[in-house]
């Protein structure tokens, strides 16, 4: 498949808006900086990468359990995990231009738009604050959590009791993280309202690095078993100036974007400081017993973050391709995450067709999710489904009303097949291997 993969980002950019994949929020009063919204085809792939995180993660193994905790907590969680003392970013005005930077994304002491003279540094928390209840005062401050972690960590007592679990066991959930970004960007990249998708994983010290290997290759295996191509991902250890006091190792997952390689998730050994911060300011007990052994111990903690924004994009970006041979954009998306697995399209309006295309679409619409097009060319409406990763399309033409066959095409070979129309569902079961749902 030669020329897939993006090299402007434009490119894709135009093709989320132009089918609503993804697109400026409140776009009517001119969209507000960095934030999106996604439409019914981003929704589905939203949606299809989340559930094959929580089917992989959780639902697969007997040694994680999922949660869903509450995005406000009290605002005491963030001062015993570091949050409202640490979680700053330095940041630079220009005295001229008035363009505001992170200090350390910078190369030179300069502003580097108009050359202008920059501000002394000064760090900004980046958790947004609001209130609770109605009255505007600062004991009522509560902060909107910057990541899902937190929720893990304050309920691990509580959540290991009731499961039952043993060590090694993790703690996972998927949901909603904002952070005041300085500089936000690269489409759904950075933005300052994201999804994370995170693994809270509890160790002893005899087993933790052995643990923390596991995961990181287990993640990297993720992406690629979901279709990435493997020379545009990488592990990056982080040298050890990167690394936080408490942390034995943090190896982040990179994809070869057009902007270069950057994190899509991390996977970090965070030793035993988020459960022993909470045990301290809490003043609650935290520890975990070992009944077999006798042995009560701070367990140790290996974390897999990732975005579900960034792990979007990556499909995107891997996926596309314009294919100027057969004069289409394709997206080649796996099959799993795929928003239409499969779209029905009739020849012509005649309604002997409709009527035959529309009962093939109920039936296959019981197993997945499918598209019905009868506007427009046959070519063009091939490639409106190419354009938005449909894996198949199945077309009803005059000859179906004869012989009860259709023809089945494949969005990346362009292969057809003609089947009978009562063996379709079979066809797509044994193509898209149970990736349908
Ligand atoms: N609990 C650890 C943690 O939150 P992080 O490296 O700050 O670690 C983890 O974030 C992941 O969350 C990143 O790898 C990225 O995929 C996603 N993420 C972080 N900030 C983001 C932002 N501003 N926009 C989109 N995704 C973001």
């Amino acid at each position: 498949m030669s020329g897939r993969g993006l090299t402007d980002m434009n490119d894709l950019i135009s093709l989320c808006k132009r089918r609503a994949i993804i697109f400026p929020s409140s776009e009517i009063y001119g969209g507000i900086n960095s934030c999106w919204d996604y439409g019914p085809l981003g929704a589905e792939l939203k949606r299809n990468i989340k559930e094959a995180w929580w089917h992989r993660v959780v639902q697969q193994r007997d040694d994680v359990v999922g949660v869903d905790t509450s995005i406000i907590m009290h605002p005491a969680v963030w001062r015993a995990s570091g949050h409202v003392e640490n979680f700053t970013d330095p940041l630079v005005d220009c005295k001229a231009c008035k363009q505001r930077f992170r200090a350390d994304h910078l190369k030179a002491d300069r502003c580097p738009e108009c050359g202008g003279e920059l501000t002394e540094a000064r760090q900004f928390n980046l958790m947004f604050k609001t209130y609770l209840g109605p009255v505007e005062e600062s004991a009522a401050i509560v902060y909107l959590r910057p990541e899902t972690a937190q929720g893990i960590f304050v309920d691990f007592r509580t959540v290991r009791d009731a499961a039952r679990l043993r060590v090694p066991f993790g703690i996972a959930q998927i949901g909603k993280s904002f952070r005041n970004e300085v500089t936000p960007g690269n489409f759904v990249f950075r933005t300052r309202e994201f999804e994370q998708m995170e693994l809270e994983f509890f160790v002893d010290h005899r087993t933790d690095m052995e643990w923390f290997e596991y995961w990181v290759n287990e993640r990297y295996q993720w992406y690629l078993d979901l279709g990435v191509r493997p020379e545009k991902l990488r592990r990056r250890p982080h040298e050890k100036d990167e690394l936080a006091h408490y942390a034995k190792g943090c190896v982040d997952v990179e994809y070869e974007f057009p902007f270069g390689f950057s994190e899509i998730e991390g996977i970090a050994h965070r030793g035993t400081f988020d459960l022993s911060q909470h045990i301290e300011h809490s003043g609650k007990d935290l520890s975990y017993f070992d009944d077999l052994t006798g042995e009560r111990y701070v367990p140790i903690c290996v974390e897999s973050s990732a975005g579900v924004d960034r792990a979007l994009l990556t499909f995107l970006v891997d996926a596309y391709e314009n294919d100027e041979a057969n004069e289409r954009v394709v997206l080649h998306l796996h099959p799993r995450i795929a928003p239409v697995k499969v779209a029905v399209l009739p020849l012509s309006k005649k309604a002997e067709l409709i009527e035959k295309a529309q009962a093939l679409r109920a039936e296959l619409r019981e197993e997945w999710v499918t598209a019905y097009d009868d506007a427009g060319s046959i070519g063009r409406r091939y490639r409106r489904q190419d354009e938005v990763g449909t894996p198949f399309c199945v077309t009803v033409d005059f000859q179906s009303l004869e012989d009860q066959q259709v023809t089945v095409r494949d969005r990346d070979t362009m292969a057809q097949d003609r089947i009978p129309i009562g063996r379709v569902r079979e066809y797509l079961r044994e193509r898209l291997k149970g990736n349908g749902r």
